[in-house]
């Protein structure tokens, strides 16, 4: 055989064997390719070998050298088809995987987003329910003075509510007074949402139509029902010829948008300083009560205390705690949960 007949034998040889075992992506058709390139009966290579011996003395060496390499190459395909498949088996491919290790064309994993604090989200639930019964959302600082969580609000020095063991003050040295009958201002973080009734009055005539959503913080043990920082929901209206019944259909009208139309409140006689009269709130459903917060007529004291004239205006007020309400919606029945940042907790709301 002449030369180049003999080196596009080899060449075609090594082209077949090849695209044989690139494309083979099981074992069962390696094999059959090995068999059929490598066969050390009667494999091609083999054949083409006996090819070897027809070529001229001269053209040997030349020839024998290609062969070799020739041998070589289609062995390292073997091998490369050999250990793609080891890698496969490996990552849980499927056999038909021929491809790189990493499948740029798999989707990605979803990426997972965070959402709203149930409490904050309870929150904007209610600023919108009130928001439609016409009230609009006040602020004030959690930070406060004696007069705007206790003097004003018709609670006296003396009174039990200001004992340092159910308040958080704190250190006021170098502070001075600012508010008439304020003594030393003392300042504290503030025990109830009612403050801003008094800094809302204080700044606007009446009418008032206002809540006030945000953190309130008494030194309790927390337990199912108690942490030492909380929220609480606080409504006011001041205008001409309020009443109890006012009251009392804007607070069934608010729990029946956040709880469904089932629910029932009721009104318990009760005492606090800045209403009167004043009524516990309880909500039912599923047929038990839960006391949801306190509620009343807006004291006279109070209103003098802010300059309005208590012959001319009169008005309604609630406080609710929204971690009870929210609480009471979701079936939680440990408030603490609210507070532990487990997320397994928190991403079912
Ligand atoms: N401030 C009261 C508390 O924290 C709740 C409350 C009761 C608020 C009656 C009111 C009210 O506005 O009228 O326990």
């Amino acid at each position: 055989m002449a030369l180049p007949d003999f080196l596009a034998t080899l060449e075609k040889l090594l082209t077949a064997a090849e695209d044989a075992f690139a494309a083979a992506g099981d074992a069962p058709t390696v094999e059959a390719a090995r068999i059929e390139f490598l066969g050390a009966k009667s494999g091609r290579l083999k054949e083409a070998q006996k090819g070897l011996g027809t070529v001229d003395k001269a053209d040997k060496p030349a020839a024998g050298k290609r062969f070799n390499e020739v041998k070589e190459a289609i062995d390292i395909a073997f091998q490369a088809a050999q250990d793609r498949l080891e890698q496969s088996k490996q990552t849980g491919g499927g056999a038909q995987a021929t491809g790189p290790l990493f499948d740029t064309t798999l989707p990605g994993r979803p990426l997972r987003l965070g959402h709203l604090h149930p409490i904050t989200q309870t929150i904007e639930h209610l600023k919108e329910i009130m928001g439609r019964l016409g009230f609009s959302a006040a602020g004030g600082p959690e930070i406060e003075d004696e007069w705007h969580n206790f003097q004003a609000l018709n609670i006296p020095p003396a009174h039990p509510a200001r004992d340092p063991l159910e308040n958080f003050y704190l250190s006021t040295a170098g502070v001075t007074a600012k508010q008439p009958g304020t003594g030393a201002a003392p300042l504290l973080l503030r025990s109830q949402t009612s403050t801003v009734q008094i800094r809302v009055m204080e700044k606007t005539p009446p009418p008032v139509r206002i809540i006030s959503l945000g953190r309130v913080y008494r030194p309790d043990t927390a337990d199912a029902t108690h942490y030492p920082m909380f929220h609480q929901i606080e409504g006011l209206l001041i205008d001409r010829h309020v009443t109890m019944a006012d009251l009392k259909s804007v607070l069934r009208l608010f729990a029946r948008s956040y709880f469904g139309g089932d629910v029932h409140i009721r009104f318990r006689p009760s005492f606090f300083p800045f209403t009167e009269p004043s009524v516990e709130v309880d909500m039912s459903w599923n047929d038990s009560w839960i006391e949801m917060g306190g509620a009343g007529m807006v004291d006279p004291h109070v209103l003098q205390a802010v300059g309005y004239d208590p012959e001319e205006v009169s008005g309604f007020a609630f406080g609710l705690g929204v971690e009870r309400v929210c609480a009471r919606r979701h079936n939680v029945t440990d408030i603490r949960e609210f507070y532990k940042n487990d997320v397994r907790f928190l991403e079912q709301f």
